[in-house]
């Protein structure tokens, strides 16, 4: 069911139910990070593997310090930076937050979200929520209501919110002994963080050699439709082909063409890249689906991650 009634989604999640919010990035799955059974009820929903980790949402900075161990006063001084904010700090965790939320890991992965509904959300049910994003495991990410009720139809409540501002799931970094680790590209950038705090973290761009969380696995987020990228602009599109491109003066011969931008602006590009898929998988024209790529430099690196993983099982070069 979606409604706006924050204090009945706040009741559901006190009663171990699962409520799916908005959050400034993609809508999240959320139930009480620290009651496994609620926890075990995401893994469920969504059908998703036990060692892939939740991150744990909260409202307040002070909840970091029950969440953790251990963590540097500058570690929180980052975190009062970029927080609220789309942004993911692993940190060492405190016997407080149950195994199944982390899989096991010694770390949590902890953020504040930017966004009202959430934060309100989470201050009534007064626990810290761990939540995923709303969708199937290895599914397009929701990023508005509908999309969540098109995949969970069965969630205890679907918290209305509109469409999500950022687009792209939150930057996961982790943080240990001054080193400050990209594990996931997003809207918030190595160089905003270096920017703003200079010389005091070493930054490490590359992932870790073994796989820390399958959010790295190289297939995720796709369409129930062929993706593809557009590789030739001159090229022709098989007959059912939908286009999806960043700029208005790319003209495509295509079934449906859609815009993601007036002129490639990447931050729109990103806040229109789910709802753009959602679309071409809705529309019963489109048998499979084209899109341009963007210069991976700021949150391009972010649209290009997920779009590498959503057209993953149909490619061949990327
Ligand atoms: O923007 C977001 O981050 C959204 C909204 C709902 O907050 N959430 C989200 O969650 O994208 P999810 O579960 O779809 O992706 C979270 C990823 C996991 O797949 C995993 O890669 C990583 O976060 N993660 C979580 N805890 C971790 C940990 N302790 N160490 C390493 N990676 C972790
Ligand atoms: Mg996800």
């Amino acid at each position: 069911m979606i409604g706006k009634d924050i204090n009945k989604a706040a009741e559901i999640i006190k009663a171990d139910g699962l409520v799916a919010f908005p959050t400034e990035t993609v809508y999240g799955l959320g139930a009480n990070a620290l009651s496994p059974l609620a926890v075990a009820k995401i893994f469920a929903a969504k059908e998703r593997p036990n060692f892939d980790p939740l991150i744990v949402h909260i409202y307040d900075i002070a909840q970091v310090k029950e969440l953790t161990n251990n963590v540097d006063e500058k570690v929180y001084r980052l975190l009062e930076r970029f927080w609220p904010g789309p942004l993911t700090v692993v940190l060492p965790k405190s016997v407080l937050v149950p195994d199944l939320v982390t899989s096991d890991l010694p770390t949590v992965g902890l953020r504040m979200p930017d966004n009202p509904i959430a934060l309100e959300l989470i201050k009534k049910a007064n626990t810290p929520l761990a939540a995923p994003s709303a969708n199937k495991f290895g599914q397009l990410s929701p990023v508005d209501a509908p999309h969540v009720e098109k995949q969970l139809p069965d969630v205890d409540y679907i918290l209305a919110g509109g469409q999500t501002k950022v687009g792209v799931e939150s930057t996961i970094i982790s943080i240990e002994n001054d080193v400050c680790r990209l594990l996931r590209p997003g809207y918030i950038t190595l160089e905003d963080i270096e920017s703003a705090f200079p010389g005091q973290f070493r930054f490490e761009k590359s992932k870790p050699k073994h796989i820390v969380a399958p959010g790295l696995l190289k297939s995720h987020y796709s369409p129930k439709k062929p993706l593809y990228f557009i590789e030739n602009k001159e090229s022709g599109f098989p007959k059912n082909s939908g286009v999806i491109a960043h700029c208005k003066t790319n003209n495509y011969k295509a079934e449906r063409i859609i815009y993601t931008s007036e002129n490639t602006n990447k931050i729109e590009v990103a806040a229109r890249l789910f709802s753009s898929l959602h679309q071409m998988e809705e529309d019963s024209h489109i048998q499979q689906i084209f899109i341009e790529k963007v210069e991976e430099s700021g949150i391009g690196l972010a649209i290009m991650d997920r779009l590498r993983k959503a057209a993953f099982q149909y490619s061949q070069t990327d």
